[in-house]
């Protein structure tokens, strides 16, 4: 099917068949993938920072609207994997618990050409808040764009909440759905909730007021909740059951992708 429109935009394709475009280079859904390109399109950043370059994914999109990305990964195979395809993008290996605030530091003096942001690295509660809040001590000369991946996953949805965003003067917006996420229903991550886009704006003027934390999609992140594997009932019902053992290999991978 995939293979059969050739006549379509590689980028449409990418949104509307995403099962099929083998081997997977996104970890994203159609909505995400949808509303990253919506708005890089619309913003088409001088300079963008991505947390998690993986396969490039949102990385290609980010390359193709941004003058410049500088994409970060705690694998140093992404350089070498992806440097090549991207002319406009620099690669910084490393954990971004060290690479990210050196790099704000270096662009800070450029008069801040930073537009947007893209966090999708550590997705610890505490990694996430850790780089929500260094993001946080850039001081804005223009809008800044933060979108934050797996807002919907409980773990990664704590640490978003528990970040520091009123200590922060230029924050004037914070929603925790503005793409709601997924229930997996493969294995290995049967019952378990990911994906979803939280999104923060940053301006160069102070707030005036309360900050209200967003989350338009509250009630259905808490119905997901319950009939989740993060949902103590739930995980030992599938613990118990025969395919576990099965999946072992799947879920350590996944776990050291997402330290
Ligand atoms: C979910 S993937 C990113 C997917 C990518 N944004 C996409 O949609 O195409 C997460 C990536 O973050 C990287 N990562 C995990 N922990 C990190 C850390 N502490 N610092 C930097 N990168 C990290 C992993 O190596 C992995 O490549």
């Amino acid at each position: 099917m995939f293979n059969n429109l050739p006549q379509l935009p590689q980028s449409l394709k990418e949104i509307l068949f995403v099962d099929e475009h083998e081997p997977q280079i996104w970890q994203m859904t159609s909505a995400e993938r949808a509303t990253l390109f919506f708005l890089l399109s619309q913003i088409n950043p001088q300079c963008s920072i991505e947390i998690g370059s993986a396969k490039g994914g949102s990385l290609a999109v980010l390359s193709q609207f941004s003058q410049i990305v500088y994409s970060l990964d705690i694998n140093p195979a992404c350089k070498t994997r992806l440097g090549p395809r991207f002319s406009n993008v620099e690669f910084i290996a490393g954990d971004s618990r060290a690479t990210l605030v050196p790099l704000l530091h270096r662009l800070q003096p450029e008069n801040s050409t930073l537009e947007f942001v893209l966090i999708d690295g550590n997705h610890t509660a505490e990694g996430i808040k850790r780089d929500i809040e260094n993001v946080l001590q850039f001081k804005p000369s223009q809008p800044v764009y933060i979108l934050m991946h797996d807002s919907f996953n409980p773990e990664v949805r704590a640490g978003i909440q528990s970040a520091n965003w009123q200590g922060c003067p230029y924050v004037h917006w914070v929603e925790l759905d503005l793409v709601p996420g997924i229930l997996l229903d493969r294995m290995p991550f049967r019952r378990q909730m990911w994906g979803g886009f939280a999104f923060a704006l940053l301006r160069p003027v102070v707030r005036q007021g309360e900050l209200r934390l967003g989350a338009n999609q509250a009630l259905l992140q808490q119905a997901a909740m319950k009939q989740s594997a993060h949902n103590p009932t739930i995980l030992s019902r599938i613990k118990n059951s025969w395919t576990w053992p099965l999946t072992a290999l799947a879920r350590a991978l996944r776990h050291r992708g997402t330290r």
